[in-house]
């Protein structure tokens, strides 16, 4: 097996050649503030081995006025070009571009859509209630509007292989970028703790999958020492071109309310790149004058994966409060998150909080957006859960513009979703008032003889229920 070098010069050559948008990288420290145009291979500061970020700043949005580049992404939404089909690319005057157009690595991904949420709308009594759902991207979660540019990075650098860690989807977007862009990928999964359908993703897509017998935090330990051994190029969220994509999310949620920035955005946190990469879109937008004002940025964990909960309550933000996490929201099965310091600066800089919501209140939530018709993972339901806590605790108000964040599809865990409606999930450990809160929401199929009588008799009894 021959693994080119990809070297710090390899992941930046793309500067030199770059066209009109493109600028030298500029990596900024975010502990020491050391600034440096060269990344090494596991993209930490070479003084203090906190992460880098990508300083955007220096691309001077193309040097247009915001009314220049609405007008211009409003533009490109009738395009047909490549780059102007993907809803990531299409903002690219805000985003690190390669050398040449030749080497984006695009799927089509971003692009997608903004629900109105009118049963949630009702029982929370919040009337403006959105949902922006990452699920819709092309493998199902919003970790491919980052990978197609951190593929894009790694493809011209000419490295042939990709590694991530991962709880599952990260793992079947890399997998599904690389093969896309003709590079081969190395996938670390904690045995046994990541979903079926997100696992057989990345062996569709073609990626060296190894099941670890560790958790997603021993992964991500592991794949760290690796790329200092050896030259595979790494994907993960550390990986600061992944959150440059991801802060696309925020560019086309303020393009679809026609710049009228909502009041909250509330977000599930696991390793807690996409809460940072939201959260450094919002804070360029209004440095570039594209929006008047901040949304809140809040953080929602499950209550067993709540390394940021503890952080910012117990550690005042300041150190990171590691916790051995447990969840059946396998996604954010995590905790030891790398972006910790990352996420504490935007949920401060916002005027946002964290919260942590049971299993409970994830599963009652992920089934209430199930009725929405549109459903979505473990993971993305803490979002609503999150919600509801805030307004109980009225840090969020009822008159507010609240748009959740789903990050993943409802087809990326199914047996959550099955057990749920056939009771197995929580069984024999609820109380009577969580059963009935639970029961409303529960739809079991119903196994019947094929007989016209049986489907008749079964129907007449749902109209009655
Ligand atoms: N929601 C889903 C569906 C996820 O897959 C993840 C993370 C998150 C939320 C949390 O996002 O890590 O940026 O705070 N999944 C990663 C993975 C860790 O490997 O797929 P985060």
């Amino acid at each position: 097996m021959v693994i080119p070098t990809t070297s710090s010069q390899d992941l930046n050559k793309a500067n030199s050649a770059a066209g009109a948008l493109a600028a030298p990288f500029i990596f900024r420290c975010i502990g020491c503030e050391s600034i440096t145009t060269t990344a090494a291979q596991d993209f930490r500061c070479a003084h203090c081995g906190n992460l880098l970020e990508i300083d955007s700043s220096a691309w001077k949005a193309g040097g247009l006025s915001p009314d220049a580049l609405k007008s211009k992404w409003h533009v490109r939404r009738s395009s047909n070009e490549p780059l102007d089909l993907s809803g990531v690319w299409r903002y690219r005057e805000l985003l690190p571009t390669p050398a040449s157009e030749d080497q984006v690595v695009s799927l089509r991904e971003g692009n997608a859509p903004l629900y109105e949420l009118p049963r949630c709308s009702r029982l929370t009594g919040v009337p403006r209630l959105l949902a922006k759902h990452q699920g819709m991207n092309p493998t199902g979660s919003f970790k491919d509007t980052g990978m197609t540019v951190a593929a894009t990075f790694a493809r011209e650098s000419g490295c042939n292989w990709v590694a991530c860690a991962s709880t599952g989807n990260t793992s079947a977007s890399m997998a599904a970028y690389a093969a896309r862009g003709g590079m081969r990928s190395l996938v670390l999964v904690p045995e046994g703790k990541i979903s079926w359908s997100k696992l057989s993703q990345a062996l569709d897509y073609g990626a060296l999958t190894c099941q670890l017998r560790t958790d997603f935090d021993g992964c991500l330990q592991l794949l760290q020492e690796l790329v200092r051994q050896t030259p595979v190029y790494q994907l993960n969220s550390i990986n600061p071109f992944r959150l440059e994509g991801q802060k696309t999310l925020a560019f086309e949620l303020l393009e679809q309310l026609e710049w009228q920035p909502p009041d909250h955005i509330i977000v599930p946190g696991g390793n807690l790149g996409n809460s940072s990469a939201i959260g450094k879109a919002l804070l360029e937008m209004l440095a570039l004058g594209l929006i008047p004002r901040l949304p809140k940025l809040s953080v929602i964990q499950a209550e067993g994966a709540n390394a940021l909960v503890r952080t910012m309550h117990e550690a005042g933000g300041k150190q990171l409060v590691k916790v051995q996490a447990e969840t059946r929201a396998t996604a954010i099965r995590i905790g030891n998150p790398a972006s910790w310091e990352k996420a504490v600066k935007v949920i401060r800089a916002t005027g946002g909080t964290c919260e942590q919501v049971s299993e409970i209140e994830m599963a009652q939530a992920k089934a209430e957006i199930g009725a929405e018709g549109i459903g979505c993972e473990p993971a993305s339901a803490v979002t609503l859960a999150g919600l509801n806590k805030l307004l109980r605790q009225g840090f969020v108000g009822r008159e507010e513009t609240v748009v959740l964040v789903l990050t993943g599809n409802l087809l990326k865990d199914p047996d959550f979703t099955m057990e749920f409606h056939k009771s197995e999930l929580f069984a024999g450990t609820l109380n009577q008032n969580q059963d009935s809160a639970l029961a409303s929401l529960r739809h079991p199929p119903v196994v019947l003889d094929a007989t016209l009588n049986a489907v008749m008799r079964t129907l007449q009894q749902a109209e009655k229920a």
